[in-house]
Order: structure tokens, then sequence, then C-alpha cells
């Protein structure tokens, strides 16, 4: 994912899901102080504009991403002089930052955690992020239709030089039925006392099918691999894949779009005795 001003501007999804968790969450939010890492922050907008203002007013954010380009982005349009900055940081990398090591109060994952293929490397970095007694708040896909539609489109001759292993970003949770349990068992096998770890399904309906294609365009990591005229096609591609998978439940232009989500509440224990 690397179109960083396209994304800002469609991920209406997340943002709903995002304002429902801080609602669920309120008094969490509320009484996040001291140091705080958004892990997979993206461009920014969300950090500066959602997290920021629901936290305590003496927090100290810094969002964090694998992107670069998301970074520059982020550091030029949000940053907030000795109150946000943004570092890029790979959230499964086997060699954390050791700057970096028991350095926040708090992390926060928003629709990041779902493309890392090694969740218990990703897990164990949050762990070793956070003080003793921190706690992480993540909200992560475990399955969208449009993972659905990758490897057909790999399939496809004038896309496969672009797309092969779709497999290696589709989340490690889709098509599960037990992703919870699943999380849970990798959450406490990475120490953590987990307080909740719900997966839910969810409908998101979409103004057009034409909405829902530009954020699949912004989001697919390959399209930008794309000479201009493959991703035309490519686009064409995914709207006649997605317009037979993603009907109107209102019988007009809108579409509804199915998947589910991961909420997560853990807790790094403060002793490393204490255990779930
Ligand atoms: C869907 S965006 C979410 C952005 C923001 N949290 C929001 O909710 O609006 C997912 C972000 O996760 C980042 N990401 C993917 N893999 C990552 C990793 N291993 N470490 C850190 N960030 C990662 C991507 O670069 C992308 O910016």
């Amino acid at each position: 994912m690397n179109q960083p001003k396209e994304y800002a501007a469609t991920n209406a999804t997340q943002i709903r899901n995002i304002l429902e968790l801080i609602g669920q969450f309120s008094e969490e939010f509320r009484n996040m102080n001291g140091h705080i890492i958004d892990i997979g922050c993206g461009p920014g907008n969300t950090t500066r504009d959602i997290l920021v203002p629901c936290v305590g007013r003496d927090a100290v954010i810094v969002g964090a991403d694998i992107s670069p380009s998301m970074i520059e982005y982020a550091e030029q349009h949000y940053a907030v002089a000795d109150k946000l900055s943004f570092v890029q940081l790979d959230m499964q990398t086997s060699e954390l930052p050791k700057q970096l090591i028991e350095q926040f109060d708090h992390v926060v994952s928003f629709y990041a955690l779902h493309w890392c293929k090694n969740t218990k490397q990703a897990l164990q970095n949050i762990h070793q992020l956070l003080r003793p007694g921190g706690k992480a708040i993540i909200l992560t896909i475990s399955h969208h239709m449009i993972y659905e539609m990758y490897p057909e489109q790999e399939k496809d001759p004038r896309f496969a030089p672009y797309m092969q292993n779709s497999d290696k970003w589709t989340p490690p949770h889709q098509g599960r039925a037990d992703a919870d349990e699943m999380m849970k068992k990798d959450l406490l096998a990475a120490n953590f006392k987990v307080e909740y770890c719900v997966n839910k399904w969810e409908t998101f309906t979409y103004p057009s099918l034409d909405t829902l294609v530009d954020l699949v365009m912004a989001v697919n990591p390959c399209v930008s691999q794309m000479p201009k005229d493959i991703q035309k096609e490519c686009r064409e591609d995914m709207k006649k894949r997605l317009g037979s998978k993603c009907v109107s439940s209102k019988g007009d232009s809108t579409v509804d779009c199915r998947f589910s989500v991961l909420t997560i509440v853990i807790q790094k224990p403060k002793q490393s005795a204490e255990i779930n």
C-alpha cells in the first residue's frame, strides 16, 4: 500500500469501525497517557484526527509504519510538535530497534496487523515495545471479500506478472471460522493477559461500486507496479469481479461488502510470572 493521499481519502469503512471501537472502549482511550505508539498508522490522518483527540491530554504519540512513503506523507501533513511524530517500523521485524524497547505505555494498531503473515513475531514485538503493565488495543481484519478476488486475478495473464503470491498479503485468518480462538492462542503464547478478543462479522455499504474499487486500488500493493494501461484494465476487472460479489441490499447503486474484524484488548503483565 503506497499511495498515501488516495488511501487517506478513501478509508471510510476503517474510520467508521475505529470510531465504534473508540466508543466501545472510551474509558480505556481517555485514560491513555504517557507514550503511545500507533502501529501501521498509514498516512497519519486517523492518528492525528481520531486518536489524538480521544486519548489523555498529556499523551505523546508516535505513528509507525513500514512504508517510507506513508511516513514521509504523515510527517509532512500530520506531525504536531512535541505531540505527534512518525517513524518507520516493520512490526514483524526480527530485530526491533533497541531504542524502542519498553518505551511505550500503550500500543494501538488499526487495520494493520492483518498485513503481517507472522502474527506471532508481530505480537512478540508489541509485547517488547510495551512497558510492564502496558496495554494494547488492536483492530484487525480477519476476513474480507476483496481477498477472495486476488487469487482469481493473479491467474489472468495481464495481471499475473505483477500479482503473484497474493496469499502473501491475504490476512492470516482469512476463511477461518475460529479466528478469535487462533488469535487468543497467539496472544497467550506472546505472554499477554487477554482482556478482550472477539471476531465480528460486518457489512459496509459503499455509495457506489466505483468508491469500493477506488479503495481496493489504493490498498492493493501490486497496482503501483503495473504500467498505467494495465492499471486501467485491472480497475475494470476489479469492478466486474467485485460487482458480482458485492451486491446492493437496497436495490440501488450502493454496494454491500462483507468482512470480519478482530477486536483485541491485551495487557503486558506487570511481572513476567503474572499470566491469565
Ligand atoms: C489499512 S492501512 C491502516 C492505516 C491506519 N491505521 C488507519 O486505520 O487509517 C494499513 C497500514 O499498515 C501498514 N503496514 C503493513 N504492514 C506493516 C508492518 N509489517 N509494519 C508496520 N506497518 C505495516 C501499511 O503500510 C499501511 O499503511
